[in-house]
């Protein structure tokens, strides 16, 4: 067993910089803004572990039209607005989700601003700015100037009209003489950089779809507004605005020292981006051909998520199905909430939330699978050794098929990670749940309570069982962090090695770490039992 303790399981540490959208503050946040800061936090928190040099920046985009309006129809200022927003509803969002952000960007900040100015006069300097005439249907809601194709026809008080398919509300009519990003410049090296990097955008449905747009040829970009004044100034002709999204994309190198500081950029530089698959054109095209107008390197990765759906449609509050975060977290908490949304549904793909599913999800894997089982062996620890773990005898191979499961578990789960299959990374460590519970049911360790001279069996029982958990606890916590601190200090482990969000998830699945003797004490339930009447019900949908 002493070999085994230093047996780590090497994987190479890298650097690791990810990043979420900056969200529109024009509104509360609602739960398909949590689903990408939890799922990014999740693979922070992985890579973290893992011991990869680790930063996760999130913020808020804070300018153009949609926040304008939306200041103005509140009587008060863009600004006040954007600051009220942030500090009700985005950052504490980030409390209510246990978010490990390392940073949080505002574009509003001089820090960001200064530099999307600087940004900007370089590409003029450099010639990939032009002026020109521009007339198209702009949508607010998406910030965006859409393709005839890109309208459907209107229904209820738009009978007649076209509408934006995603807002469902009519775009308008903008003509005016802005300035240009050379974007019809990047079609070829988008595509080659798309073909030398297989992986640049993920998944490979959301590669295809940005492969046969780009073939279809790149217009030039808008990038200037002069018809209002809630934006980043053009440098060199201040009766313009920067476009918001050529402003918003800025961030995620603004934010680590572009302009300021190269060697802080350069430090973390290139990073990966996780996005909703609706704004994952912006990053997979603009972006990388705005870096690399700039002589920046492009990001080393794209990936879209899938859409959380309501009534078979993106919940969104425009559409007024937006659920908010802590509707949910008030009733299951916050880590029932994470795990649910990363574990029911496939990322990269979409899915639909339903109370029913969440609270049948509750009850079968987190109250009944994990905390029960980890209510139970504490409890056993506690009544047949007075809480001190009993040291383990020589292994059967039940006890063995428990360390091959732990160990397994953690192989699979990081090259999961790695594919951003955060769903199968769970699947697989929750082998190891399963495991355990088929294993108690079979050791029946009450059953060896019973008998005097199978005590040092029961004791191997119980301490196989105790490290299962304490492997559970490391490989859960980036998904689950309040209750596997929970376990983590139960099991004494604490006191034996350390705090839990220190240690290398690469021993996670190393045998024989918690000493013997360590003390474990009573558990108070990971998952508490939920009144079935405060879970509300979804209309339309089907017991899970
Ligand atoms: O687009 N399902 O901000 P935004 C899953 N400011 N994810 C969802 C979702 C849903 N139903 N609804 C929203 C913007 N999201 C720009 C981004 S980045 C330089 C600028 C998530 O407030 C998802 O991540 O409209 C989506 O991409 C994002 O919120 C859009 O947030
Ligand atoms: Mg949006």
């Amino acid at each position: 067993m002493q070999q085994e303790r230093t047996d780590r399981i090497n994987t190479v540490s890298e650097r690791f910089y990810l990043t979420t959208p900056i969200f529109y503050v024009n509104d509360v946040p609602h739960i398909g803004h949590a689903y990408t800061e939890v799922a990014a936090d999740v693979l922070a928190r992985w890579h973290r572990g893992r011991g990869d040099d680790t930063w996760l920046l999130t913020g808020t985009d804070e300018h153009g039209q949609k926040i304008l309006r939306t200041a103005t129809a509140n009587d008060t200022t863009p600004q006040a607005w954007a600051d009220k927003l942030v500090a009700e509803a985005w950052k504490p969002l980030l409390e209510t989700l246990n978010i490990s952000n390392d940073d949080f960007i505002r574009t509003t900040e001089e820090r960001h601003e200064v530099n999307v100015q600087r940004f900007l006069q370089h590409l003029y300097d450099t010639g990939w700015i032009t002026t020109g005439d521009y007339e198209g249907h702009y949508c607010v809601g998406c910030e965006e100037f859409k393709q005839p194709s890109d309208l459907v026809p209107g229904t209820g008080g738009y009978e007649g009209e076209l509408v934006c398919a995603i807002h469902s509300r009519p775009t308008e009519l903008v003509k005016e003489r802005n300035y240009f990003f050379k974007l019809s410049a990047f079609q070829q090296p988008l595509l080659d950089l798309y073909e030398q990097n297989p992986t640049f955008i993920q998944p490979e449905s959301a590669r295809n779809e940005v492969i046969s747009f780009v073939k279809g040829g790149l217009d030039d970009l808008s990038i200037s507004r002069t018809t209002f004044d809630w934006g980043v100034k053009v440098p060199w002709d201040e009766s313009h605005v920067v476009y918001v999204w050529f402003d918003a994309l800025l961030n995620y190198i603004t934010a680590i020292g572009y302009g300021q500081d190269d060697e802080a950029l350069a430090a973390r530089w290139p990073g990966v981006h996780l996005v909703g698959k609706d704004i994952l054109r912006f990053h997979a095209v603009i972006w990388p051909a705005m870096l690399m107008a700039a002589g920046l390197e492009p990001p080393r990765g794209i990936f879209g998520h899938g859409w959380l759906l309501v009534g078979g449609e993106k919940m969104s509050k425009s559409k007024l199905t937006g659920i908010a975060p802590t509707q949910i977290t008030d009733t299951f908490g916050t880590d029932a909430f994470r795990y649910y949304f990363m574990r029911a549904i496939a990322f990269g793909s979409d899915g639909s939330f339903s109370w029913e599913d969440i609270a049948a999800r509750y009850e079968a894997d987190l109250a009944n699978g994990f905390g029960n089982l980890a209510s139970r062996v504490t409890a056993m620890i506690g009544r047949y050794f007075d809480g001190a773990l009993p040291a383990a005898g020589e292994r059967t191979d039940a006890d063995e098929a428990i360390v091959a499961t732990a160990r397994a578990a953690f192989e699979a789960a990081d090259a999961a990670i790695e594919r951003f299959a955060i769903h199968e990374a769970i699947a697989s460590i929750w082998t190891l749940v399963d495991d355990l519970n088929g294993y108690i049911t079979d050791q029946e360790p009450w059953a060896l309570a019973k008998d005097e001279s199978l005590r040092g069996r029961l004791g191997t029982v119980l301490n196989t069982a105790a490290e299962g958990l304490r492997v559970l606890a490391q490989l859960l916590h980036p998904v689950m962090p309040v209750a596997t601190d929970t376990l983590w200090t139960t099991l004494g482990a604490d006191a034996a090695l350390g705090t839990l969000s220190a240690r290398s998830l690469q021993d996670a699945g190393v045998w024989g770490l918690l000493p013997e003797g360590t003390q474990v004490s009573a558990l108070t339930p990971l998952f508490p039992r939920v009144d079935p009447d405060a879970v509300p019900t979804t209309p339309g949908a089907t017991q899970a």
